[in-house]
């Protein structure tokens, strides 16, 4: 059995684009995680979409945008940044009006102050203390708004562990990974408000600058 451990970011990239024709099974239950026993999930999963549709019309960039599961409800001008070019290939094809580029979250392809919004879907709970500041740095760069959507501290997960992966072809991958507490986002966010705190996400908005 292969293992890989993601200490590089390349690494990341090699996990999530053998990822992503199966990523959206996470979201809805499906395959691998068919059998999980996770008590309100799929409500959950509704709110969350329902916090991004009910954020303001605005130019957002999603940055890690994975498949777009997330990226198609946001309203307004909508870009998408993931390292991955699978991931990017079915986002693209997902939200046929939005701008999508293969590139690297902590080194951010756009000028200053060209997006009105940054958002980011379980990302920032990937980054070490480093690599999130670098990603927080990025962000007030090209907007003054963040928002982000990660996994909630809950039963069960440390606030930070390191997790072994496994997908359908066997393959086993070691990803780093913390859990949030909704107001201690916000606060390390530098004050934001929390827009959702359930037993499976967190969502929080910050203002950058
Ligand atoms: C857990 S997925 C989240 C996808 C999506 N935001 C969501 O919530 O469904 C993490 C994503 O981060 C991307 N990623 C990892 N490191 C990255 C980096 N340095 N720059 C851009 N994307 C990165 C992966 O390719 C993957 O699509």
């Amino acid at each position: 059995m292969r293992m890989k451990t993601l200490a590089t970011l390349d690494d990341m990239k090699t996990y999530y684009d053998q990822r992503a024709a199966e990523y959206d099974d996470w979201w809805l239950g499906r395959g691998l995680y068919a059998a999980l026993h996770r008590p309100g999930w799929h409500e959950e999963v509704w709110e969350v979409e329902r916090v991004i549709a009910d954020l303001p019309p605005a130019h957002t960039l999603d940055v890690a945008c994975g498949t777009g599961f997330l990226t198609r409800f946001l309203r307004g001008h909508v870009a998408g940044l993931d390292q991955s070019e699978r991931m990017i290939e079915i986002a693209a094809r997902r939200v046929p009006g939005g701008e999508f580029v293969v590139g690297d979250g902590l080194a951010l392809p756009f000028a200053a102050d060209s997006m009105d919004r940054v958002l980011s879907g379980h990302f920032y709970g990937h980054l070490n203390r480093h690599e999130g500041a670098r990603f927080l740095a990025e962000a007030r760069r090209v907007a003054s708004e963040l928002v982000i959507v990660d996994a909630a501290l809950r039963d069960g997960v440390e606030p930070e562990e390191t997790q072994e992966r496994v997908l359908k072809d066997g393959s086993r991958h070691q990803v780093y990974k913390r859990y949030f507490d909704p107001a201690a986002l916000a606060e390390e966010l530098g004050g934001g408000t929390v827009l959702f705190a359930g037993t499976w996400f967190v969502a929080v908005v910050a203002r950058l600058r």
